[in-house]
Formats: structure tokens, C-alpha cells, sequence
């Protein structure tokens, strides 16, 4: 018997990853949709053969026979998480929530405080953490392939829809791209990932964080930068110095361009070695004192592993590799603080330095 799931949110990332990711996973069935989007939900609806797609959310959580939801998933934009998770909790349902987990901390504390009192699961759809390349990075620096890890490159440069993804191209901000930059922008959008990465891969929390970034819209001044830097420290094992991470996120990359490019790396560095990913030349690759290994190329997200272990979580209570909330929370707390930082610096020249 299928556990009846239910998603909020029939959006991009419903569509692309999670709704086909849970039409093949095993023991997890999609029962009912929630979309305040009649056209969007009754589309899913109709793709995946889901029985109920509704804008009301009493007959979402009755589900399509009176028999309740044993789970949610939650795939709205990052405003509505909050009150689609409160929603969950007043329900008592589990949650898989897309990141960013909130907008704001105060509003992540209270989905947190209101799951746990209502005694339901919350986790969050870092699905970068199912890859293969991302279990197998985590692998090799567990292991010691490259010594001890000093430093982390990580760069996702793109122009999130830029003005020729849109159906009128050439016409100014598609909406989707507006939007993103008013959550918050790619560090928070999207960086969230990277900030959870570097400190799963290592298991070294980050304890200092700095933000700083380049503007680079010119159709509307966004409160936080199109194209940012994090440097992040990480919390010293003993006898070692503190590892450090840089995220590089663009949303702002040839987002007018007609031919947009995007660049997505990892490198990770350490006393013995480097690990290397790069998505354009489809580059994997291990290089220690033994020479170069090739891992073998894959994506880097994987909805359908990270759905196969919400399954095994929601039947058995055994999270692997998923994130829990407050992981998800560190990490979004830690993009929108880089965020506000970098926000802070606009057209500062900097206190140190010369030239
Ligand atoms: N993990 C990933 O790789 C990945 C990729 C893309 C997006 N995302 C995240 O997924 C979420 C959704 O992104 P998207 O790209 O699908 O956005 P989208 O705008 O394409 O879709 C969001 C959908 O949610 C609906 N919606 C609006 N308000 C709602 C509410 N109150 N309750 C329920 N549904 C509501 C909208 O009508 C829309 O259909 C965001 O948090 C985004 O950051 C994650």
C-alpha cells in the first residue's frame, strides 16, 4: 500500500523533478495537487494522473477520497513555504519543503517550532545531495583521497531566465527571474545548496561568513546583488586549520545576452589532492599522488534518489542523507546574512587593500 502524498506548489521544479521523480518511486503515490493557479495545477493534474488538483486547501488535505495525506511535499516559491508548512503542521503531515526553507529567520524558527510540536517530520529537497558526483565527493574526502581539505570553489553562474528564455524574448525581466531576485537572489535562491554542500561534504560546520557582490540588472534595482560572493569558514577539526569555501552565484550572467551560457563547478582542495567537476566539458575527476582519476559524469541534482529516501524515511524513520530542517535553516540563515552583507557593501570600496 502506497503512501498518499500531496503536493503544494505545481510550478518549474514540480514539473521538471518532483512530480516524475515520485511517478517512479516505489511505495510513494501522488493523491492530490495544491496550486492557487487553476491552469498550472489542472495541468499537472492531468500529466501525471492525479486524482485531485484543487485551489482549496480543506479538500487538498482530505484528499480525493476523505482519506487524508500521509505527506507533503511543499514546491510553491519560497514566500509561501511558511504557510503552506504551517498548514501541514495544523494537519500533522510530513514535510519534504523546497529550499529556500524561509524568507526570513523568524519565519523558518516558527515552521521548525510548529512541525516539531505537531510532531511531524520536516525536511528539505536539497536534492545536489543524491548526485552521484555529491555522494561520491563526500566519499573520497571521508576516505582522505586528497589529505585534508583546505579550500572549496563552488560557482553556479547563470542567468535564471534571462530576457531570451522568455516567450516575447527581447521584451525586459521575464517574471520568473523577477521573482527569484526578489526572494532574495541567487545566493539565497540557489546558494542555499552550495552553503549545505560544503558543510555536509566535510562535516565542519560554517562558523564565519562574508558577502559580496556586483549589481548586475540594469531593468530594476534589486535590493540584493544579481551576482554574489560568500567566503565561508569552517569549523576547525583538531590539529588542522579551518577549511574555507567560496560560493559564486550568478543570476545575473548574460541574463541579456541572446545566446546565454552558465558555468557550474566544484573544486575541492585539499593537503593531497584535488576533486574536480565541471559541468560544460562534463569534467569528473580525482587528481592525488596515484595521477588522474575519472569518476565517471552525472548531473548534479537527483530527485528521484533523494524521493527514494523520503520513502524509506517516512516508512522507517531513517533520514540517510536527507537534510533536516535545521540544516536547511543554517543554511538559508547564512545565505540571507551574505546576502544582506553584500547589500550592505554596495559601492563600498573596501577598507583594506590598496591601489
Ligand atoms: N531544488 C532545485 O533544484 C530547485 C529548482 C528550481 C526551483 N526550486 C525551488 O522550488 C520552489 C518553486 O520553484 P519553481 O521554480 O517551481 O517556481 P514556479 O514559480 O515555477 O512555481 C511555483 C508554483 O507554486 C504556486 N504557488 C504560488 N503560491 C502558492 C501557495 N501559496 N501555495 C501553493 N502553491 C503556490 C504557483 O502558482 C506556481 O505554480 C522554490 O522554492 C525554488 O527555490 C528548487
Amino acid at each position: 500500500m502506497s503512501l498518499k502524498i500531496g503536493v503544494m506548489g505545481c510550478g518549474v521544479v514540480a514539473d521538471y523533478g518532483h512530480l516524475p521523480a515520485l511517478a517512479r518511486t516505489p511505495g510513494l503515490e501522488v493523491h492530490a495537487l495544491f496550486d492557487p493557479d487553476p491552469v498550472r495545477r489542472a495541468a499537472a493534474g492531468e500529466r501525471f494522473g492525479v486524482p485531485l488538483a484543487t485551489g482549496d486547501p480543506d479538500a487538498f488535505f482530505a484528499g480525493p477520497r476523505g482519506e487524508g495525506l500521509d505527506a507533503v511535499l511543499v514546491a510553491s516559491p519560497a514566500p509561501a513555504h511558511a504557510e503552506n508548512v504551517l498548514a501541514c503542521a495544523a494537519h500533522g503531515v510530513p514535510v519534504l519543503c523546497e529550499k529556500p526553507l524561509a524568507v526570513d529567520d523568524a519565519q523558518g524558527h516558527a515552521m521548525v517550532q510548529a512541525m516539531a510540536a505537531a510532531g511531524a517530520s520536516l525536511h528539505v529537497a536539497f536534492c545536489y545531495r543524491f548526485s552521484p558526483v555529491a555522494q561520491e565527493i563526500k566519499h573520497l574526502v571521508a576516505q582522505g583521497a586528497i589529505g585534508n581539505v583546505a579550500a572549496l570553489r563552488l560557482i553556479y553562474n547563470w542567468d535564471c531566465h534571462g530576457r531570451y528564455h522568455q516567450r516575447d524574448p527581447g521584451q525586459g525581466v521575464s517574471p520568473y527571474r523577477d521573482g527569484r531576485m526578489r526572494e532574495g537572489g541567487p545566493m539565497v535562491d540557489c546558494g542555499t545548496h552550495q552553503i549545505d554542500l560544503a558543510a555536509w561534504w566535510l562535516g565542519q560546520r560554517v562558523v564565519a561568513w562574508h558577502g559580496h557582490g556586483a549589481w548586475t540588472d540594469r531593468d530594476a534595482d534589486y535590493p540584493g546583488p544579481g551576482h554574489i560572493w560568500a567566503h565561508l569558514t569552517h569549523a576547525a577539526e583538531s590539529g588542522t586549520p579551518p577549511a574555507h569555501t567560496a560560493v559564486e552565484m550568478s543570476y545575473g550572467y548574460g541574463h541579456t545576452a541572446r545566446d546565454a551560457d552558465s558555468s557550474f563547478k566544484y573544486e575541492i582542495i585539499g593537503t593531497d589532492g584535488v576533486i574536480v567537476y565541471d559541468r560544460n566539458p562534463g569534467r569528473f575527476e580525482l587528481r592525488n599522488a596515484a595521477g588522474t582519476t575519472g569518476l565517471g559524469f552525472h548531473q548534479e541534482k537527483d530527485f528521484d534518489a533523494m524521493h527514494r529516501a523520503w520513502a524509506r524515511l517516512l516508512t522507517t524513520g531513517d533520514r540517510g542523507d536527507l537534510a533536516t530542517a535545521q540544516e536547511a535553516l543554517t543554511a538559508t540563515q547564512i545565505a540571507l546574512a551574505v546576502t544582506r552583507q553584500a547589500a550592505a557593501g554596495r559601492g563600498a570600496a573596501g577598507s583594506t587593500g590598496s591601489g
